[in-house]
């Protein structure tokens, strides 16, 4: 793993916003942080009573790195009861800005590690 990344300080990070999920229709909370520009950020789920509405903790994440101008996006941790990796339109999100991302999948049980490009690796881009 690159030395650069803070680990560390994501999955703090990521495990201090899933506290703050809103996730009363499934009860399945989720944390998630970026690092970008060396800076972290961090997301969780936010469930909405019309379900699609709802947002996953991954794009919350990114959206807040991007809208603080960070879009440099070097890793992920995402944090939830049990390691999951992100869904695919998360993955399409955050294919945008770096395809080869690094993500890590924690659990207090486990811990799993893949780059994007593994779990996506055909990503649709506009571009030939
Ligand atoms: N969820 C995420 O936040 N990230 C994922 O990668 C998969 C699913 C959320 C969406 C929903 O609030 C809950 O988990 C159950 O699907």
């Amino acid at each position: 793993m690159n030395a650069n990344i803070d680990w560390d300080g994501l999955k703090a990070a990521a495990a201090a916003a899933r506290e703050n999920a809103h996730a009363p229709y499934s009860c399945f909370k989720v944390g998630a942080a970026v690092q970008a520009g060396g800076r972290i950020f961090a997301g969780c789920n936010v469930e909405n009573a019309s379900y699609p509405v709802g947002l996953c903790a991954e794009r919350a994440a990114l959206a807040a790195a991007v809208a603080a101008g960070c879009k440099a996006i070097e890793a992920v941790v995402v944090v939830a009861d049990r390691p999951l990796t992100p869904c695919g339109m998360c993955r399409q999100a955050l294919a945008e800005f770096n395809p080869e991302v690094p993500i890590l999948c924690v659990s207090d049980a486990e811990e799993a590690e893949a780059t994007l490009s593994q779990l996506l690796p055909d990503p649709f881009s506009l571009s030939d």
